[in-house]
């Protein structure tokens, strides 16, 4: 039997009828039968003679919760017997000689009942959600963006678990924004792959003090900074385990090129396009949103925006607007000094630039993707003192 079949102890039965149930049970895939005691999935009782006894005994495993599902049989059938046995929150009732047909089909119900929890949890936990932020071009801001999203969303009302992962090939240094030793990259956690889990997820990952757990970048030079099909399909399973274990997955995906690219684009609940006001910016942004639409991705998943942009930027939000045909979501204040004193302190700008516009956007970001709002004063004083 597998180790998922789910566990079935007979109890208080007489002979015959064990024999008759062995059988039967045996004959149904994906259950086994306990000798022992001990907690199970299903638990197959006969009412003898002392009626009270045994309720109480059902009583018992009920409150105990010994057993998650209860049949009962009884060597004959008893309307009131039947009554009592559904008011005790018994499952099934089988008078004897046995039907094998209700037996079998009453088996099949609660695997299928199984199945379905299952499913259910398996959706839930693939319900993270996963943004990409990927710049137009390099030095535009693409990890000043993910670094700062990721930390003020972790900070959020409740406190979401946030995951940041580096993908950006060519200058991964998004642990250095956050003043971290790079440890395991996912390289190394992809090559592991036969030991992926959660729990070793987890071991794996390093936490900041924010609360984000970080997966850095490899650094990819010489033969190896080509992507083999085989390395693209491990960070995908790698991805998608992350995706399951966290309410958000920040992704820098640098200026991606090439198939993981397209695998990002694909998992992504939104694609975030960082650019700058410059033509060849802007030129850039223009040719990712026509490819991402030729890709099939939906249009509206796709979002703008504007870094370092001010009054004097010499272009308009709206002549972009017009020149890319996609509106600008969020255009974010030019603040050399607080990005700049980020970066080079390793502290993200919640923290080290508190109540400056540039912070303020930022925070509005967040909540526009994450759908959540920052933590009222006193959550917020206790992260802060985190630090
Ligand atoms: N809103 C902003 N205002 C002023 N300067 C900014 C702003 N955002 C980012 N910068 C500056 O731009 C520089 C590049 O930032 P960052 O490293 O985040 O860009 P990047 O797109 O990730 O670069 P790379 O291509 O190297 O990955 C940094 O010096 C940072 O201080
Ligand atoms: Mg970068």
């Amino acid at each position: 039997m597998g180790t998922d079949a789910l566990t079935v102890r007979l109890e208080n039965i007489n002979f015959r009828t064990k024999e008759d149930l062995t059988e039967i049970i045996r004959s149904v895939k994906g259950f086994e039968i306990m000798s022992l005691a001990g907690h199970c999935n299903l638990l197959i009782f006969e009412i003898g003679r002392d009626h009270e006894s045994d309720f109480r005994r059902i009583k018992e495993i009920k409150a105990s919760g010994e057993a998650e599902e209860i049949f009962l049989t009884a060597p004959q059938s008893d309307s009131n017997l039947i009554i009592r046995a559904l008011r005790a929150g018994v499952k099934e009732f089988f008078p004897q000689p046995l039907k094998r047909d209700e037996v079998v089909e009453a088996l099949l119900k609660i695997l299928q009942e199984e199945q379905q929890e299952k499913e259910q949890v398996l959706t839930k936990a693939a319900k993270g959600k996963v943004f990409t932020v990927l710049g137009a071009k390099g030095g535009v801001g693409t990890t000043t963006m993910a670094v700062n999203l990721a930390t003020a969303i972790a900070q959020f009302e409740g406190n979401p678990s946030v995951a940041l992962v580096d993908m950006n090939l060519i200058s991964g240094d998004v642990p250095l924004f956050l003043n971290m030793k790079s440890v395991f990259n996912w390289v190394e956690v992809a090559r592991n792959i036969s030991r992926l889990d959660a729990t070793y997820l987890m071991t794996i990952l390093q936490k900041h003090v924010s609360g984000v757990h970080v997966l850095p970048a490899p650094l990819m030079v010489g033969e190896e900074a080509g992507m083999t099909p085989d390395l693209i399909a491990k960070v995908e399973r790698v991805l998608e385990l992350m995706r399951s274990i966290f309410d958000f997955v920040v992704i820098d995906g640098g200026q991606l090129l090439g198939h993981i690219s397209t695998y990002l684009i694909g998992i992504s609940d939104k694609v975030m396009l960082v650019t700058i006001p410059s033509l060849p910016g802007i030129i850039n942004v223009k040719k990712l949103i026509d490819a991402f639409r030729d890709l099939g991705y939906p249009p509206e998943n796709t979002v703008v925006a504007m870094n370092r942009y001010n009054q004097k930027s010499g272009i308009s939000i709206d002549e972009v607007r017009k020149m890319i045909k996609k509106s600008i979501r969020w255009s974010i204040p030019n603040d050399y000094r607080s990005t700049m004193n980020a970066i080079n302190t390793g502290v993200p700008l919640t923290k080290s630039a508190m109540n400056t516009d540039i912070t303020n956007k930022i925070l509005e970001i967040a909540a526009d993707l994450s759908s959540g709002q920052p933590a009222r004063e006193k959550e917020k004083k206790s992260f802060f003192g985190r630090f």
